[in-house]
């Protein structure tokens, strides 16, 4: 989501004549879009600013320097006393209002050199959605937003403080922009919010669809081909959108879908408000409806209290399912979130621990699914360069990343390609027949 807001920041902006530079050397003004979902992220953005310090200084201080996001919504204040040289603060629901921001900063930098911050942390009463300029497409493959903030409340997660409640954009505005995606040369548009399958917006008759049936609208338009979402919580996943995996062609068989731990009394305690059970039985109800989905997921070890055979019942319940291209964490304890404050806090070297475990069993896995897709046709949007001249990349269906030589000409086009080897972290592949590619 971030790459999104990023993205349609540079829109905001360019009517006031910026243009996206190749770095901070070359940039008039830097903008850090910033995640505050663990301790690493956010200290990140201390250690960047004082690079960038530098730089400003080196240019006698005609630089704006101005931070976004959930670590300026989260730690404004904070960010304004540790790098005073930061001319605008502002959070991940303001970002419409950049160009007053960039005004009063450049005014406030002309008058004493580099006074008078700008700070707007607000959670606006007007979605910020109804003041960006049109999105522009870059390449074939989109990100589009349709809910944003969480109401879900998981107690290690900061996410419902820094985007603030959920918020579901309407579905005209949605087709609107998805078709104007299209129109620009889009073929694939992955759907995004922090909690994207509990989207229900309201219809183009007033009535209100959930998102299973937002999903067959964006399937229904012409020259779109392939639809992706994410991130999707399991209590959302009703039988509407189970359907629409059994019935919509265009909707890729991969699906993220976070489980965090496989113990009943930490997802209690997590606040995940299901079991072990409930996301068993809904692997199967989704596999029943489309039998060739791969499952991906977020799993967060060293959660307080968390015991060796709490952790035990998370690998039992990996093996179960079986799981590709998953991203795991050690949890980090969040300021001002209830389980940062819960007792039996896990050592870090336990953490270290298991986390490496889980980790080995879960790269086995997608080893295990990578050799097993050598010999198989897959759909593939090749919508980067290679290394190699007349090389493009792209991903399968299951988000494999692969290789395929002599198909320059093909560039954001969906061509069938067999897959042939695996390396450690693509594949590579080659276009079935020339005629079979899709113009
Ligand atoms: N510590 C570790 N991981 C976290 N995540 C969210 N909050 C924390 C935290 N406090 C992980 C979850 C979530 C993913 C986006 O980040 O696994 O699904
Ligand atoms: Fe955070 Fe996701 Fe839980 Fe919402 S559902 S609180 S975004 S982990």
């Amino acid at each position: 989501m971030n790459v999104y807001d990023s993205a349609r920041m540079a829109d905001v902006l360019a009517p006031l004549g910026y243009a996206q530079a190749e770095g901070p050397e070359d940039a008039d003004m830097v903008i850090l879009n910033t995640c505050h979902i663990r301790e690493k992220a956010a200290d990140k953005v201390f250690s960047e600013l004082g690079r960038l310090r530098a730089l400003k200084t080196g240019r006698g201080g005609r630089m704006i320097i101005a931070v976004a996001g959930c670590v300026a919504q989260a730690e404004g204040e904070e960010i304004l006393r540790r790098a005073p040289f930061v001319d605008i603060v502002l959070g991940p629901q303001t970002y419409h209002r950049l160009p007053e921001m960039v005004a009063k900063a450049s005014r406030a930098a002309g008058k004493n050199g580099n006074g008078g911050a700008v700070l707007d942390t607000e959670f606006p009463l007007e979605p910020k959605f109804d003041f960006l300029p049109e999105a522009r497409a870059e390449g074939a493959s989109a990100f589009l937003s349709v809910q944003e903030g969480c109401d879900k409340f998981c107690t290690f997660c900061v996410v419902p403080y820094t985007r603030g409640a959920e918020y579901s954009r309407p579905a005209a505005a949605i087709l609107a922009e998805a078709r104007r995606l299209v129109a620009q040369g889009v073929v694939e548009i992955t759907l995004l919010g922090q909690n994207v399958n509990g989207w229900h917006g309201e219809a183009p008759d007033g009535a209100v669809w959930s998102f299973g049936h937002l999903l067959r609208e964006v399937a229904g338009i012409d020259g779109l081909e392939h639809i992706r979402y994410t991130t999707s919580h399991p209590r959302d996943m009703d039988d509407g959108l189970i359907a629409a995996h059994a019935d919509l062609g265009k909707l890729m068989p991969f699906l993220h879908l976070p489980l965090q731990s496989g113990s009943d009394r930490i997802l209690d305690a997590m606040n995940r408000r299901h079991d072990r059970r409930f996301y068993l039985d809904l692997v199967d109800r989704l596999k029943a409806a489309r039998p060739d989905l791969a499952l991906s997921s977020d799993f967060i070890v060293g959660f307080p209290g968390e015991t060796d055979s709490d952790f035990r019942d998370t690998l039992d319940l990996v093996r179960r399912v079986g799981f590709v291209n998953t991203y795991s964490f050690k949890y980090s304890a969040r300021p001002g979130t209830p389980a940062a404050a819960m007792p039996d806090q896990v050592d870090e070297a336990v953490k270290d621990a298991r986390l490496a475990e889980l980790q080995q069993l879960l790269s086995d896995q997608t080893r295990a699914f990578n050799h097993a897709s050598v010999g198989k046709v897959m759909r593939v949007l090749l919508d980067r360069p290679g290394r190699r001249p007349g090389q493009l990349v792209g991903r399968t269906p299951f988000m494999q990343p692969v290789h395929v030589d002599d198909v320059g000409e093909h560039r954001g086009r969906v061509v069938d390609v067999r897959i042939t080897e695996v390396h450690p972290n693509s594949l590579a592949g080659r276009a079935v027949d020339s005629e079979r590619i899709c113009a």
